[in-house]
């Protein structure tokens, strides 16, 4: 089956607060979303980059990848799955897409390789996550602990997030037309009553959100490869 990329690369970093959105940050000599179309773009079963960029953005094409043969551009939209949608409308039905953050740019071909596999066993699709590590707690509504939340079986969604073209498409477009609070594509599935699996992926694929972020991702960066 074929396999495109999705990337959302539309956002505009508020929570970053710098001048550029973040994803045209400079990260160890090239840009955030330069790094994670390298490794998009090198993977040997994706075959096509579909990127979501704002319609008014003004950096995307000085990138050096901008050009590579299996890259398309598409304008994106006022939410993060509007961007995917628009993607997604790019893509053949009867591929499978793996949609995954232009801020998390510490990807590795190996948590790709594990994900793509995972496709076999499951079906309707499956997401890198992260198991949760520290102890949970739920508080009520003046922040005092009510209850300590068991961790077993809890983890941190990380992307890509791989799942059938078509399949994804419909949900994604029922579930935000229905008013659903759709989060990742997961959800998208999880609202249409599909169980997606989790495939572990490395806990330092971070989506770099804050300022702080700038510097794990650096040195998770030289790690991986
Ligand atoms: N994204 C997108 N279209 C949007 C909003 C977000 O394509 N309308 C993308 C971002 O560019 C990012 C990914 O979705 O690669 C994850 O979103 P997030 O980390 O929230 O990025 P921003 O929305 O840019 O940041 P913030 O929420 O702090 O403004
Ligand atoms: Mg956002």
């Amino acid at each position: 089956k074929q396999i495109i990329a999705i990337v959302p690369a539309a956002g505009i970093g508020s929570r970053m607060g710098a001048e550029i959105p973040k994803q045209y940050l400079m990260l160890n000599e090239q840009t955030i979303l330069g790094h994670t179309l390298d490794c998009l773009l090198s993977h040997p079963k994706i075959d096509k980059v579909i990127v979501a960029i704002n319609p008014s953005d003004d950096y995307f094409a000085d990138l050096p990848q901008a050009s590579h043969p299996k890259l398309q551009c598409v304008s994106g939209g006022k939410e993060r799955a509007d961007s995917v949608l628009a993607g997604l409308n790019l893509a053949d039905e009867g591929a499978w897409a793996l949609v995954h953050d232009a801020a998390r740019p510490c990807l590795t071909h190996q948590d790709i390789d594990k994900l793509i596999a995972s496709a076999t066993v499951h079906p309707q699709g499956a997401i890198l996550a992260a198991p949760v590590r520290d102890t949970m707690k739920r508080t009520n509504a003046e922040g005092v602990i009510t209850t300590t939340v068991c961790r077993d079986q809890l983890w941190h969604a990380l992307t890509p997030q791989f799942f059938p073209v078509k399949a994804l498409t419909h949900h994604l477009t029922a579930a935000l037309a229905a008013g659903a609070l759709i989060t990742d594509e997961a959800s998208a599935m999880e609202w249409a009553g599909i169980m997606p699996a989790v495939v572990t992926g490395r806990a330092d694929n971070i989506k770099v959100t804050h300022p702080d972020d700038l510097q794990l991702a650096s040195l998770f960066l030289k790690n991986s490869i």
